[in-house]
């Protein structure tokens, strides 16, 4: 129900995407859960939203941030309900409405999910559903892998849901053909990384397990279809053969980004530093170091998030 004339401005303001309102709610809500008057404000200036089962994600904004310096961001892990990987397809896309919704009510311009599990399951869903741009993390690390022509034998690595998804599989099987895909479920990696166990005895021989297989297949590049997985970068390059390319969605992630941004003239041109905030569902102590790992400096203040208000 529209309360004003305000209002009707904002969502026809909308619809060209240049102004939306800063609550959120004429910016992405479907239509009917849409109410109350809003102030209307550039939306170029709103955050950025990104989203992730914990802290994976954050190698994404790291790649935003290089690329995107003046763009504020606003981040959300989901560390309470860790890891997404391992859920149902349902249970996936039920959290990622809600972190979805999270964000609008903040106002975003934009959505990253820097998820994959969540990109796999929910991404169709949630593009449908809002009207705030989604952004998605599969389709880049497609193009990652394929920016090489001679990629033939593909392995993946990813948790156990994306790989079940065949979202991948399917994806690159789209664009290229004759390719040999092979997917490795590798649902240890997660909960090992958000422990900090990144190089530690254990992780490397989880990861052998993992990748003997593919490497027994002869691939010649390996996907880190998890956002979590690039801090394993330099024990990867330890275990596998010389000649594996090692392929992550973050950097082509955020040229997506960038192009969607500009499409959409959405991007933040005031030549300013932004700024990053950090929301997690549950505050564990081993966060701020991790977090640090992941930016590769301070991640600054962090709040608790509480989902579903
Ligand atoms: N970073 C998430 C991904 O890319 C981790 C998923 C999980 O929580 O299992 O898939």
């Amino acid at each position: 129900m529209l309360n004003s004339s305000l209002e009707i401005l904002a969502i026809v303001a909308a619809g060209n995407s240049r102004y939306r309102c800063r609550c959120g709610f004429l910016c992405g809500f479907p239509l009917a859960e849409r109410a109350g008057a809003v102030t209307i404000a550039p939306v170029n200036s709103a955050p950025l939203g990104f989203f992730d089962s914990g802290v994976g994600g954050l190698t994404v904004v790291r790649a935003v941030q290089e690329l995107l310096p003046a763009e504020d961001i606003l981040y959300l892990g989901d560390t309470a309900r860790l890891p997404y990987g391992s859920k149902s397809p349902e249970t996936i896309r039920q959290f990622a409405d809600e972190d979805v919704r999270f964000l609008i009510a903040r106002g975003v311009k934009a959505i990253i999910v820097a998820c994959n599990t969540a990109t796999a399951h929910a991404l169709p869903t949630l593009q449908q559903r809002y009207s705030v741009p989604i952004l998605g993390v599969i389709e880049p690390g497609v193009d990652a892998a394929l920016a090489c022509p001679s990629a033939e034998r593909i392995g993946i690595i990813a948790t156990r849901g994306t790989i079940r998804s065949h979202a991948y599989q399917h994806a690159l099987a789209l664009r290229r053909t004759g390719l040999i895909i092979h997917g490795q479920a590798a649902p240890l990696l997660v909960p090992l990384i958000e422990e900090n166990w990144i190089d530690h005895p254990a992780t490397r021989l989880v990861l052998k397990t993992y990748l003997d297989p593919l490497v027994e297949k002869g691939i010649d590049t390996l996907m880190l279809a998890c956002t979590h997985y690039p801090l394993l970068i330099p024990v990867l390059q330890e275990l596998l053969p010389k000649d594996v390319r090692l392929v992550d969605s973050a950097t082509t992630c955020a040229e997506h980004l960038k192009k969607e941004l500009t499409r959409l003239d959405l991007l933040e041109t005031t030549p300013r530093e932004g700024s990053l905030e950090l929301y997690l569902t549950d505050l564990s102590e081993e966060f701020e170091s991790l977090a640090r790992q992941f930016l590769k400096k301070s991640p600054g203040r962090i709040h608790r998030a509480v989902l579903g208000n």
